[in-house]
C-alpha cells in the first residue's frame, strides 16, 4: 500500500499507460479521479476496480476541465496530492509532410495541457503542504526521430514546463516534487495502431524491438511502476529529474555520422 489514502488525478486515463497507472494507482491504496476525453472507455476502466475510483471527462488543452475535475476531487476525495499527466496523442509527420493543424493538436495535448495540469493542481497540493506531480514525456523528447516532428517538439515543450515548476516550486518551498517518465515504445493501444498500419505488422514490431538493448518494447506494467516510485514518498528527494524507462535505448551512442 505505497499509496494509501493519497488523492491521485490522472489524466489519459481510459486506455494504455494511464489506464496501467490507474489500475496500479487503485491496487496501491490511492484515491484515484481517473479522467479522459473517451468517457464510456475511462468508466469501464474505474468500474472494473475496488476501492474509491472515479472517472470523470477532462480534455487536458481545456482549464475549464481541469478547475472542475480538480474541484470534484477536493469536494469528493480530499486535495489533490498527486498527477500524472499521461494523456496523449502521436501520429508520424516528417517536416515535409506536418501542418499546422498536426501541430497545434500535439501541442495542446502535450505543452498547454502539461502548464494547465501542473498550474491547476498547485493550490490543492499547496493546501495540503506536499505533492508530486508526473508528466509522462517519452525518449522522442531528448532524441528526436526525423518521422515525429511535432511530437518530438511537443514533448520537448512538456520537459521545459516539467523543469521550470519543478524549480518554481522548489524556490517556493511547496514540498512538490515535478518529474517526468521517458517511456520508448510500449504495448499500448496508440503504438498497436501503429504498428497495424504497417503492411508487415510484426516485422515492424522487430525493427522497434530491434532499436532497444534489451531487444523488445515494453509493457505497461513497467512504465506504470516506474510512475508508482515517483509518486510515492520513497522519491522524496527527486524532482526536476527525467526517468528514461526505455530500455537503454538513450544508452546507445549515435550512430556514426549522426550528432556528436
Ligand atoms: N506507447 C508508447 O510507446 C509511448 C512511448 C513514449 C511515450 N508515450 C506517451 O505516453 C502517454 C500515453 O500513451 P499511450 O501509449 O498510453 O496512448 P493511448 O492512446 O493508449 O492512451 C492515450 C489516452 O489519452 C487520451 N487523450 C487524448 N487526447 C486527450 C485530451 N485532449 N484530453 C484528455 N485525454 C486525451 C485518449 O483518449 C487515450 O485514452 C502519451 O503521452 C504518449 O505520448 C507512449
Amino acid at each position: 500500500m505505497r499509496l494509501h489514502n493519497k488523492v491521485a488525478l490522472i489524466t489519459g486515463a481510459a486506455s494504455g499507460i494511464g489506464e496501467g497507472i490507474v489500475r496500479l494507482f487503485a491496487e496501491q491504496g490511492a484515491r484515484v479521479l481517473a479522467t479522459d476525453i473517451n468517457d464510456e472507455a475511462g468508466r469501464r476502466v474505474v468500474q472494473s476496480l475496488p476501492g474509491d475510483c472515479h472517472y470523470l471527462h477532462l480534455d487536458v488543452a481545456r482549464l475549464a476541465d481541469w478547475r472542475d475535475a480538480v474541484a470534484w476531487a477536493e469536494q469528493h476525495l480530499g486535495p489533490v496530492e498527486i498527477m500524472v499527466h499521461s494523456a496523449g496523442i502521436s501520429f508520424p509527420a516528417h517536416i515535409e509532410a506536418v501542418d499546422e493543424a498536426a501541430w497545434h493538436q500535439h501541442m495542446n495535448v502535450h505543452g498547454l495541457g502539461t502548464m494547465l495540469g501542473c498550474q491547476s493542481v498547485l493550490d490543492s497540493m499547496k493546501k495540503l503542504g506536499k505533492g508530486s506531480i508526473i508528466n509522462i514525456s517519452s525518449v522522442e523528447s531528448i532524441r528526436p526521430g526525423p518521422l515525429f516532428v511535432a511530437y518530438g517538439a511537443a514533448k520537448a515543450a512538456m520537459d521545459a514546463v516539467t523543469k521550470t515548476v519543478a524549480l518554481h516550486c522548489g524556490e517556493k518551498g511547496y514540498n512538490i516534487r515535478v518529474n517526468s517518465v521517458h517511456p520508448a515504445a510500449t504495448r499500448t493501444p496508440l503504438v498497436q495502431q501503429y504498428l497495424d498500419s504497417a503492411a508487415d505488422p510484426a516485422a515492424l514490431e522487430q525493427i522497434y524491438a530491434g532499436m532497444q538493448p534489451l531487444g523488445r518494447i515494453a509493457e505497461v506494467s513497467e512504465i506504470a511502476s516506474a510512475v508508482l516510485f515517483l509518486a510515492s514518498d520513497e522519491a522524496s528527494f527527486m524532482t526536476g529529474h527525467q526517468m528514461y524507462v526505455d530500455g537503454g535505448v538513450l544508452a546507445k551512442p549515435y550512430p556514426a555520422g549522426e550528432g556528436a
